[in-house]
Parts: C-alpha cells; structure tokens; sequence
C-alpha cells in the first residue's frame, strides 16, 4: 500500500537537498525571549528582524497588566464558541474597542485573522456573486475564497486597470461583486493603490470592496486605521479584514464593517462558529493595545525612520532590494542555496530575518525579509547592517569596494 505522505515525497527530497545538516530556517526555536527585539537562539544573543511585531507592543505594561488581571478573574481559556459559552464581557469590549478603533458600526472578533478570512470569505458571497481578488494575496484569503460559492476571478496585484476591465465585463451580471486586497502585501511590503481601487469600485453597481489591513494596521493612517485611512477612502471600504498578530502584539482576528445587518454573519460563519474564542488575557492585552495603537503616532515616526535606515544602509551595500521603503525590507538572493547560505550566515552571527522561497514568494524571488519593529535602535540596526554586509561580501554578493564606499556613506 502506498504511504500516506508519498505525494510529497519530491518536496521532502528536495528540502533535505537544500537544507542538509545545517540548521533549518524553518524550525527555528526561540530559548529565551528578552525583549521585543532580542532573543536566545542555538545559545546565541541574537536580534530580531523578522518578526511582524512592528510596534513593538508584546511587552507593553499594561496589557500585561490586563492580561494578568484577565487571567485571574476569568482562568486560561473560555473552553467554548463565541456562539455558545465562550463569549465574555472582554470579547464584547474588545469588538467595541474596534468600532470606536476603526469608527465602524460593527465589529466581529476571531480567534485568528486566518480563521477571519475564512469564515467572511467562504461565507459572504453567494453562487451568483463573483469575487475578484489581487493574486497577490494571503494563503488565508486564498483558503477563504476556495470555501465560497461565487464565482473567483483573480486580477494583477495592485492593477486598478486590470480590475476595472473584469469589473467592466461583469457589468451586466446580477450578481454582487466583491473586491479583495491587502492595504500592505507581506513579502515586499508593497501597499495598493486603494484610492484608485476605491475609485474603480464606485464606477460599479453592486460592487464591495474588503481590504486585509494585517500588516497596516498600526502603521500607516494617522491613528493606525491602515492604508484607507492614509489614501483618505475608508467609507469606499466595506469590509476590513485584520489580526491581532502583527502590530497588536497578541493572537487574534478580527472583520469591521458599516453594512447593515453585519451581525447575520456571526449565525452562518462556520470559523465562528466551529472554534473556541480567544482566551480573556488576549481579548485584555489586544484591547489595551488598540488604544495605545490609536494615539501611536511617535511610535509611527519610529518605524518610519527605522525602515529608512534599514532600506537605505542595505541598498548602499549593493544589494537587490525587492521592496520600497517600508517596515519589510525584502532582499532578493540569486537562488535558493545561496539563499539559505545567507540565512545561515545572519543567524550564526546573531541576526534573525525571515527566509521566503518560492513559490511562497511573488516573482519566485528568494528573500531574507527583514521587518522593522519600533522598538529597534539605531545601533542596533547598525549591526544588522554591519553583519548583512559582512555575510553577503563571503557570499561575493556584494564586493568590498561597494561596502567601503556604503561604509563612508
Ligand atoms: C495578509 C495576512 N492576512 C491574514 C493573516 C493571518 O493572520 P493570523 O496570524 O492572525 O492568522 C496574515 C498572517 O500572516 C497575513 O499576512
């Protein structure tokens, strides 16, 4: 009788060709946590530049003031739905911090932005609608889309022209449409044109728009509200999609809306429904977090200037960047050896970045992704450049007169 897991005999053979005895870049173990920014891994103090922590808020004092509180009072998990027993005060708060957050009517929270994007995805649209989605976009909004009934059309990443024209040859369908766009796409942090979409969108009957604000929230806008607010279209946005994983600091998802009727999905949504509710130390910290998030602009300053410094010290060097500057800087390696050579290379002298292949990645680019967190120094940053530099000249991807010529700089 065949193995069970002999389809993906090829995958294996394959990773154990490329990764070897060495270590793997997908297994890494974190010891020690020592900060936002730092930890122990393999032994060694090592910082990190691959987290989606942009805020810097997993040590923030008072939600692990709430959390604490929020454990005492209500235990370590609410062992239930949100539709049976697992709804406490803190989930009710917690939605009501987001509609005042994203000045929204309503508000529905998930235990993860996956489940989030599932459950709106599978759910929102009937067979005679259609969903027309960047193909760009996140494995959940891909698992999300696969569970609906409507029919799915994908249109070039962040191309309002390319939407328009499917927009314009569905203009005398009956049915609903909806579009589906992140505000900042994860891998080369490249955000959408949301004001050109938002304007495609209102050229339509029946059309709705639904962005994925996971890596925006808390980072573009005034008060962190993402990419519409920045592009000045939130009404056009019917939906926001977003998690508590990124910038919030903790676990979670979560769907805001102004529509009418909203709360009909929190009786048909199967990822609601069918999954426990977060535990209420969560729901306590993410709920503190929003209010530190919403009055955040010195720490938006702080990412700012952290993700110039970061993109310009690693351009200087001579080395492709896949990315503008953003809190995800995106080194592109020529091929996946070299890749996980560089990878290899940063983490044995203390330095944690994301490695991304193909075909997880756009472009079937090989990235080390770098992400900015607030909380990151200068110096810091300083000695995430020195090693980048350092690792990549023994890799001959970038030759030493380009780094002294980026070190005088
Ligand atoms: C664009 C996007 N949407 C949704 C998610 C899922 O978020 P969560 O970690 O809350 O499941 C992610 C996480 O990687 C993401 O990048």
């Amino acid at each position: 009788m065949a193995n069970l897991f002999d389809r993906w005999a090829p995958l294996m053979a394959q990773r154990d060709a490329l990764f070897g005895d060495g270590i793997n870049p997908f297994n890494v173990v974190m010891d020690e946590v020592l900060s936002q920014t730092e930890a122990t891994i393999g032994g060694r103090h090592t910082i990190l530049v691959g987290t989606n922590n942009y805020l810097g808020l997993t040590f923030q004092p008072e939600a692990l003031k709430a959390a604490h509180d929020a454990l005492d009072a209500c235990g370590t998990g609410t062992t239930g739905s949100r539709m049976a027993n697992g709804t406490y005060y803190g989930h009710k708060d917690l939605e009501t911090a987001l509609c005042d957050f994203f000045q929204k009517k309503h508000a529905m929270v998930f235990s993860t932005g996956f489940l989030a994007n599932m459950g709106i995805l599978s759910t929102l649209m009937g067979p005679e609608d259609f969903i027309l989605m960047d193909a760009d976009c996140h494995a959940s909004i891909y698992d999300g889309v696969r569970g609906s009934s409507a029919q799915v059309i994908r249109f070039k990443h962040n191309d309002p022209a390319d939407l328009d024209k499917r927009l314009a040859r569905l203009a005398d369908k009956p049915g609903n449409k909806l579009i589906v766009v992140e505000g900042i796409y994860s891998m080369l942090g490249d955000k959408a044109p949301m004001a050109e979409f938002a304007a495609v969108k209102r050229k339509y009957e029946n059309v709705y728009l639904l962005s994925d604000e996971a890596h925006s929230m808390g980072v573009c806008g005034r008060y962190g509200r993402g990419v519409p607010e920045e592009a000045g279209v939130e009404d056009d946005v019917d939906f926001i999609v977003g998690t508590f994983s990124k910038s919030v600091g903790t676990v979670g998802g979560f769907c805001v809306s102004n529509l009418d009727n909203f709360d009909t999905l929190r009786l048909v949504t199967r990822a609601y429904i069918f999954t426990a509710s977060l535990p209420p130390s969560v729901v306590a910290s993410a709920t503190v977090n929003l209010e530190i998030i919403k009055n955040g602009g010195v720490l938006r300053k702080r990412i700012e200037r952290n993700s110039e410094q970061l993109h310009s010290g690693l351009a200087a060097l001579g080395l492709k960047i896949a990315s503008d500057v953003s809190p995800v800087v995106a080194v592109v390696a020529p091929d996946p050896v070299t890749a996980i050579a560089f990878w290899r290379g940063l983490i044995e002298a203390g330095v944690y970045v994301n490695l991304a292949l193909p075909p997880a990645t756009p472009f079937g680019y090989c990235l080390l992704r770098a992400s900015i967190c607030a909380a990151h120094t200068e110096e810091q940053l300083d000695r995430v450049i020195g090693i980048f530099a350092d690792v990549a000249t023994k890799l001959g991807l970038i030759d030493t007169d380009t780094q002294k010529v980026a070190a005088r700089a």
